[in-house]
């Protein structure tokens, strides 16, 4: 693979040895079940071809140095394998570090570092799981070098933690879950509440999986994403008062929810809870279509999805909204709606193979034009979670 060849001869100049060891780790794209895992409803994500590679090398003392390709500027960033605190200054390294962190407290001591080179094809900022991507593979580069013997839904876990925890970001668990335990061609089915899970087959026939990048260059995404949170916690709190065996928003049907939505005093906040209630039993449904042949169906409640997200929840923003308006208008598109945060990042479109020509077109020229600056296009594959690469 050219990739690997192309990291190999920049770890030998890093590093001054060769890597042993070579894995990858995908970025995701959720197809629907959106801002339902941290209320114990549903997601339907896949992991992609996009991803994160890394090339490791042992070392026999606690250091760490890691180097990526694609943050140049960042140079060779070195670090301790134990008593680790967030630095600031190590920028992208707090992901790895925050890993090697929650192993640690969680009683799995690394007993030596590693030189280790990453190379990542997922955009930044598109809201394609890239930080999920490299923790899941930090997790899994722990757990061989040290016979750790942790599942992967172990360490989906504790890569969670170190966003949370490491990193101070309140993510739920379903970038991790899907980064880790993909699988080729399949989307999985995660109950975020129990954290059951199926895999379900994404057969599309004519149809492919195209996610759009707004590029939309900052984005106050994590403040908003905890208010969001938050306002949902506190609408959980007083639907309790009624009904006291209510553990989370997932539980709730839509007419059950709708009799004691009353109860909710903020209007916002009942308006966030219900899309938390309506996306979930629509991935639901929509899951259900999928497997029952119904692409169209599913498209339909992929649009719903949006429009709950957009007038209920309130996490697109111009940039979406314009991408996923132009994108219901194009001849051979089923469905379009924003995928994973929010704010900024991609839309997912699921579009006729002979439209996508016409589909990239059209929507980068109209997009372009009300915004000012073009979006991007990655026509996705359907890949496994992380794993070791051949030798
Ligand atoms: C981000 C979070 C996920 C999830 C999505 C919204 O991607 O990391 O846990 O909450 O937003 O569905």
């Amino acid at each position: 693979m050219e990739i690997l060849e192309q990291m190999k001869k920049e770890f030998t100049k890093q590093f001054g040895e060769k890597a042993t060891r070579s894995y990858f780790s995908p970025g995701r794209v959720n197809l629907i079940g959106e801002h339902t895992d941290y209320n114990g409803g549903h997601v339907f994500p896949c992991a992609i071809s996009l991803g994160t590679y890394a090339l490791v090398a042992d070392r026999e003392d606690m250091t760490t140095r890691m180097y990526s390709m694609n943050l140049a500027d960042k140079g060779i960033i070195e670090f301790p394998m134990t008593g680790l605190a967030y630095d600031a200054a190590k920028n992208w390294a707090n992901y790895p570090m925050g890993v090697v962190d929650v192993f640690e407290k969680a009683g799995h001591k690394a007993t030596h570092g590693f030189d280790i080179l990453i190379y990542g094809t997922l955009p930044a900022g598109a809201g394609l799981s890239s930080s999920a991507s490299l923790e899941v593979l930090t997790s899994v580069i722990l757990n061989e070098a040290f016979d750790f013997k942790l599942d992967m839904i172990e360490m989906v876990k504790l890569s969670q933690k170190a966003e949370n925890q490491f990193v101070g970001v309140n993510c739920g668990i379903m970038d991790q879950f899907a980064v880790g335990m993909g699988k080729k061609d399949c989307a999985i089915l995660l109950d975020c509440n129990t954290l059951s899970y199926r895999y379900s087959k994404i057969a599309l026939k004519d149809a492919s999986i195209v996610i759009t990048n707004t590029n939309k260059p900052h984005s106050l995404a994590s403040s908003a994403y905890n208010v969001r949170r938050a306002q949902c916690e506190h609408a959980l709190n007083e639907l309790k008062e009624v009904k006291p065996d209510l553990t989370a928003l997932g539980e709730l049907g839509n007419d059950e929810f709708n009799q004691i939505a009353g109860h909710i005093e903020e209007v916002l906040e009942r308006h966030r809870a219900r899309h938390a209630v309506y996306e979930n039993n629509r991935t639901l449904a929509a899951v259900k279509a999928l497997e029952n042949d119904d692409v169209k169906e599913f498209g339909c409640l992929m649009n719903e999805s949006h429009f709950s997200l957009r007038d209920d929840y309130e996490v697109t923003g111009k940039e979406l909204d314009t991408l996923a308006e132009i994108a219901w208008q194009q001849e051979g598109v089923i469905g379009s709606r924003m995928t994973g945060a929010g704010f900024g990042g991609s839309t997912v479109s699921l579009v006729k193979n002979d439209a996508i020509e016409a589909f990239k077109k059209n929507v980068g020229e109209a997009y372009t034009k009300k915004i000012g600056y073009a979006p991007s296009f990655v026509v996705a594959s359907i890949a496994d979670g992380t794993h070791r690469l051949a030798d």
